[in-house]
């Protein structure tokens, strides 16, 4: 690998995390943080990518974070690819990776928890219950830990990013968070890591619920009823060969309430079971085509 990358490190502690962010903002550099649970593919390097363009120094935290698992959930299982992270990292210019482990992030006695009630419910809330606290809590704990100028997240992940926004607001968390839009392959499957799990039959099958999504949100805008939609691509979804949907709902996009009227910003969002792998998924709906 090239020269210039030859100065990532990675620290496993806070102090060696601060420390290193105090250097950077003592010499008057902007840092951005992008947290992760590693296992990167190409739509973490997109805001590994967003984050070398906006700031003079990044970080990429990598951690597995047990308590946004629910307890029949994949934790166990869940792809860790620590070599192929590094490399993918110091390819890009990463300055710092911030590794630690359970024991750092969640010390004998640790007891405390951030909610964001309203965003965090319905949608994958009801489904996974506890897994935003888990979230919230994570993130609030890095963006404390590393005091960035910025984090950045993926839209894949829509209700997390609402979440993310309102507490970062509320508990008047001094960084900007952005966004960026979510990676897909050629043929339209978001990217993740979970993607691993799909056998190969199902991963022909898979970005049909994208496709879905995206027919549903296209007639949504062009006037048809919400409701109706959301029920169509429910029924598509499982003839397509998935074997069950969590839901498929409209919501304003910033707030995540129920829709009432299109007008606002709207977004479809999706969560469904293909064998034995979860998938989510989110998509805008155009505006101002209809009526409202
Ligand atoms: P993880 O699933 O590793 O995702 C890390 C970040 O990458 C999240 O902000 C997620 O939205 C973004 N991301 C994942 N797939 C993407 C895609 N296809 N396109 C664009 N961005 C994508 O999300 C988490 O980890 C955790 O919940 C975390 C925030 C790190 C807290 O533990």
């Amino acid at each position: 690998m090239s020269e210039p990358d030859s100065s990532l490190t990675v620290v496993r502690d806070v102090a060696s995390l601060r420390r290193r962010v105090k250097v950077w903002h003592g010499e008057q550099r902007t840092v951005a943080l992008v947290p992760t649970m590693g296992a990167l593919h190409a739509g973490h390097m997109a805001l590994v990518k967003r984050a070398k363009a906006l700031a003079d120094a990044v970080v990429v935290s990598i951690f597995v974070n047990p308590t946004q698992f629910g307890p029949n959930e994949d934790l166990d299982a869940y792809p860790r690819r620590d070599a192929e992270d590094w490399a993918l990292l110091n390819a890009a210019g990463v300055d710092l990776i911030f590794m630690p482990d359970a024991s750092v992030m969640y010390p004998d006695g640790f007891q405390t928890a951030v909610q964001v009630p309203a965003v965090s419910q319905g949608l994958c809330g009801t489904h996974r219950p506890g897994h935003f606290e888990g979230v919230a809590t994570v993130v609030t704990k890095l963006l404390l830990q590393g005091l960035p100028d910025l984090a950045l997240f993926g839209e894949k992940d829509f209700q997390q990013l609402a979440v993310i926004k309102r507490l970062v607001i509320d508990l008047d968390i001094p960084v900007d968070v952005l966004s960026v839009p979510t990676v897909r392959e050629r043929d339209g499957l978001a990217l993740s890591s979970r993607n691993a799990y799909l056998s190969e039959d199902e991963r022909a099958i898979a970005p049909k619920f994208y496709a879905t999504l995206s027919a549903a949100a296209a007639a949504i805008a062009n006037g048809a009823d919400i409701k109706a939609c959301c029920a169509q691509a429910e029924r598509a979804v499982l003839a397509a060969g998935f074997s069950s949907v969590d839901y498929i709902e409209v919501r304003v996009a910033d707030s995540l309430l129920p829709l009432k009227v299109l007008g606002s910003e709207a977004r479809i969002l999706g969560a469904a079971t293909l064998g034995q792998t979860r998938l989510i998924d989110n998509v805008k709906i155009p505006a101002q085509q209809a009526g409202g």
